[in-house]
C-alpha cells in the first residue's frame, strides 16, 4: 500500500494561541487560536471590521496581543516589524502602501533591503555598488516573474491600479518568504486581473511557502484556498475546507448576512 504524505511531527508554519486584542474596550480579536500549516494557502474572511487586518498585525508585530502568544516553525515567535522579512515573513498591505517618491524597482529592493534572509548574503558582500547591483537584479527577477519588469524606472502612481497591485505583491515576494500575508490583493482589480492573481497566489511562492489570503472576493478565496478560516466581532467562528465553509450556515449568517436555519 502506498504510504501516505502526512508528516504528524512537523509543526505548523504559525501557530496563534489565544491571540485577544484590545483597543481601549473594543475587543478587535478575542481569544483567537488557529494554526496556519506549512506550504498551504488560508483563506480568512470576514465582514468589515471582524479583525482580519489587526490579525496581521499582530502577526507581523505592528502591536503586541493584549492576550496569547505565536509559534513560528514551532518556536515561540515574538514578530518585531524591523526584523520581520529576516524571519521569512512578509505582507502585502490592504490597499498599496507603495512608496509614491520611489519607482517600481526601488519599491521592490526596499522589501530586500530591510534584511530579509535573501537580501542578507548581499549584505556580507563587499562592496556598496556591486550589491546595490544584485539588490536591483533581485528586485527585477521579482517584478518580471509578475510580468511587470517592464515598469521599473516608472512612479507607481503614474501606473494603472493593477499593475500598482503586482509591484506590491512582487515587493512581498522578493525576499521569499515562508509566510506570505496577503491583505485584500483582490480589492479594486478587474474580473480578468483577479483571474491572473488566483494563478499567482497559486504558483509563484516558493516550495514549502505559507499563503495567509485576506480577502471579501468569495470566489477567489474559494478557488484558491486550502482551507478557510473565518472571523466575525474578532471571533473565530468557523475554520475548514472550502466546501465546509461553505456549507456552514453560521458563515452564511456572519459573513453573508443570511439567517441562520
Ligand atoms: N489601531 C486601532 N485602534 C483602534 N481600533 C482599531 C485599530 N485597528 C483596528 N481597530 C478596530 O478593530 C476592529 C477590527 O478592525 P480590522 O481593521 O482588523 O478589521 P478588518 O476585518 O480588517 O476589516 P476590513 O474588511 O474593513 O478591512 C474594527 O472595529 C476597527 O475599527
Ligand atoms: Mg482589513
Amino acid at each position: 500500500m502506498q504510504e501516505q504524505r502526512t508528516d504528524r511531527s512537523e509543526p505548523p508554519r504559525l501557530r496563534l494561541d489565544g491571540i485577544t486584542v484590545r483597543f481601549g474596550g473594543l475587543t478587535a480579536l478575542d481569544s483567537v487560536s488557529l494554526d496556519i500549516p506549512a506550504g498551504r494557502i488560508l483563506g480568512v474572511m470576514g465582514p468589515n471590521g471582524a479583525g482580519k487586518t489587526t490579525l496581521f498585525n499582530v502577526i507581523c508585530g505592528v502591536f503586541p496581543p493584549t492576550e496569547g502568544s505565536l509559534e513560528l516553525d514551532g518556536r515561540s515567535f515574538t514578530p518585531k516589524p524591523h526584523r520581520l522579512t529576516r524571519s521569512g515573513v512578509a505582507r502585502t498591505l490592504q490597499g498599496l502602501g507603495l512608496f509614491p517618491g520611489l519607482t517600481v524597482l526601488q519599491n521592490v529592493t526596499a522589501g530586500l533591503a530591510a534584511g530579509s534572509r535573501r537580501g542578507l548574503d548581499l549584505l556580507a558582500l563587499p562592496g556598496s555598488v556591486r550589491r546595490e547591483t544584485l539588490l536591483a537584479e533581485r528586485a527585477m527577477e521579482a517584478l518580471d516573474t509578475l510580468g511587470v519588469a517592464g515598469y521599473a524606472a516608472a512612479l507607481p502612481d503614474t501606473l494603472p491600479y493593477g499593475i500598482r497591485k503586482k509591484v506590491a505583491l512582487a515587493r512581498a515576494l522578493v525576499s521569499e518568504p515562508r509566510l506570505l500575508l496577503l491583505d485584500e490583493p483582490a480589492g479594486g482589480l478587474s474580473h480578468e486581473d483577479i483571474g491572473e492573481l488566483a494563478d499567482i497566489i497559486r504558483t509563484v511562492p516558493g516550495d514549502g511557502c505559507s499563503v495567509v489570503l485576506v480577502e471579501h472576493h468569495v470566489d477567489l478565496v474559494m478557488e484558491v484556498c486550502d482551507r478557510i478560516a473565518v472571523l466575525d466581532f474578532g471571533r473565530l467562528i468557523a475554520e475548514g475546507t472550502p466546501a465546509e465553509i461553505s456549507a456552514d450556515p453560521a458563515v452564511a449568517d456572519a459573513y453573508l448576512g443570511v439567517e441562520a436555519a
